[in-house]
């Protein structure tokens, strides 16, 4: 049930409330409108100390004064209405990762004026696709980003799958010297080449190990998003029987099991976690490659796995089935390459992305798009605005509906779009700092 009559205390109206499935997680924002078919969310950007390191305060940049912002929920075909208020230096916008928004609510300069400081903004739009998304800012990202700007978003099913416990566990990196403070944003050196490589793991903002008791037997949803400004992640599950059951968003219409799962930067997974009763803990763990060779395995969450077993149903996973892709009638080429004749740029079909640069496009038509990498590094490429299914790769294909994909230096792969969403949808490197020097683009998707 997620529409109830909220009582209020004597002598006050009685108030339609919408009532959202708690999700454990970054502190939620609350719901501003009674109507029950719209959410509305107030979210401030501004300077503040937030602590990430014990012991310090690291300035940052956050919404509503935040590391990670607050988790924004909706149900699906909700109306989701932000009233966003800059009160940072430098103008801002604020984009809705893989969501298939109306173009003009985007949250990218090509669609908007940036939200100047002291200026509101208020986006709005029916949330169209149930899944795990995120949001964060789209102008100097790997700056407004690193420095705290980013949040999780849900959106619910209508007609959700039954778990004990909904988790979303916000992964990211920071860059932080021993006082707490933030090192400086500077592209020049290793950050322009590899993108800025935190030295602090974080999840929902904090560097300690979270923790929370868990049922043994009783599945549980755990959505995880990499919101790093550069680093690929691995992620995997101990103590639990365990499988993806969605990514980017969308429910896969077979859930898989799997052992350990590279997590690019902008992806998300959905994970079924089922802790056995024979262990102690279920644990999430971030896996990072050591440059000698082997995994250093850093715990994130750890559950402890307690009281009786919970006789539940178990949840059923429907995602939409997929038909394999139509023959395309386009195809677009996307070559991720760098030029070094003036410094460092990195380029989308040999140009840097300068604002009203754009590829047109033909809406509403099966696309071949063939990503191939020239320059020896991985790119997580994502596309706005759509999905698109991985229809060919060296590395296998992942399934389902997805909008970021990693695709390594000197590989093509090949995904599918329809293109149903007109307008202007940037595509770019989510290794920001590869987006900000150059590698990104704008497709012009007709009706
Ligand atoms: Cu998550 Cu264009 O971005
Ligand atoms: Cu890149």
């Amino acid at each position: 049930m997620l529409v109830v009559i909220a009582l209020l205390g004597c002598g006050e109206e009685p108030a339609l409330e919408s009532v959202l499935p708690p999700v454990w997680g970054p502190e939620p924002a609350g719901d501003l409108d009674p109507d029950p078919d719209v959410v509305e969310v107030e979210l401030t950007a501004s300077k503040v100390d937030v602590t990430l390191l014990d012991g310090t305060t690291t300035p940052s940049w956050a919404y509503n004064g935040q590391v990670p912002g607050p988790l924004i929920q909706v149900v699906e075909g909700q109306t989701l209405r932000v009233v966003f208020t800059n009160d940072l230096p430098d103008p801002t916008t604020i984009h809705w990762h893989g969501m298939r928004v109306p173009n003009d609510m985007d949250g990218v300069p090509a669609v908007q004026d940036p939200v100047q400081p002291g200026e509101t903004f208020t986006y709005e739009f029916v949330a169209p696709d149930p899944g795990s998304y995120w949001y964060h800012p789209h102008v100097r990202t790997h700056e407004q980003m690193g420095r705290g700007l980013h949040g999780a978003l849900v959106v619910h099913e209508a007609d959700a799958p039954g778990v004990v416990t909904d988790r979303y566990f916000v992964l990211d990196d920071a860059a932080l010297k021993d006082n707490g403070k933030l090192y400086p944003f500077d592209m020049g050196g290793m950050d322009g080449m590899h993108g800025r490589h935190g030295n602090v793991l974080l999840a929902n903002g904090s560097s300690a190990l979270l923790t929370d008791t868990v049922r043994p037997g009783a599945p549980e949803r755990w959505r995880v998003v990499n919101t790093a400004n550069a680093r690929t992640m691995w992620i995997d599950v101990k103590g639990a029987d365990w499988r993806v059951v969605a990514i980017d968003g969308t429910i896969l219409e077979e859930p898989y099991e799997a052992s350990e799962l590279l997590l690019p930067v902008g992806r998300r997974f959905d994970l079924e976690v089922v802790p056995r009763p024979s262990a102690d803990t279920a644990e999430l763990l971030v896996k990072l490659p050591r440059s000698s060779n082997g995994w250093d395995k850093y715990p994130m969450f750890e559950g402890l796995i307690e009281g009786p077993g919970l006789e539940l149903p178990e949840p059923v996973w429907r995602g939409p089935a997929l038909p394999a892709p139509p023959q395309a009638q386009q195809t677009l080429v996307v070559e991720l390459g760098a030029d070094t004749s003036m410094g460092l740029a990195w380029t989308i079909n040999g140009a840097t992305y300068t604002d009203g640069d754009t590829i047109p496009v033909l809406g509403n038509t099966p696309t071949d798009i063939i990503v191939t990498e020239t320059s020896g590094a991985p790119h997580p490429f994502h596309l706005h605005g759509q999905f698109f299914q991985q229809i060919a790769g060296p590395t296998g294909v992942l399934p389902g509906l997805l909008d970021t994909l990693l695709v390594d230096g000197f590989e093509e792969v090949v995904l599918h779009s329809q293109f149903e969403n007109p307008g202007t949808w940037m595509a770019h490197c989510h290794i920001l700092e590869h987006a900000e020097l150059g590698m990104m683009t704008a497709f012009e998707v007709s009706e």
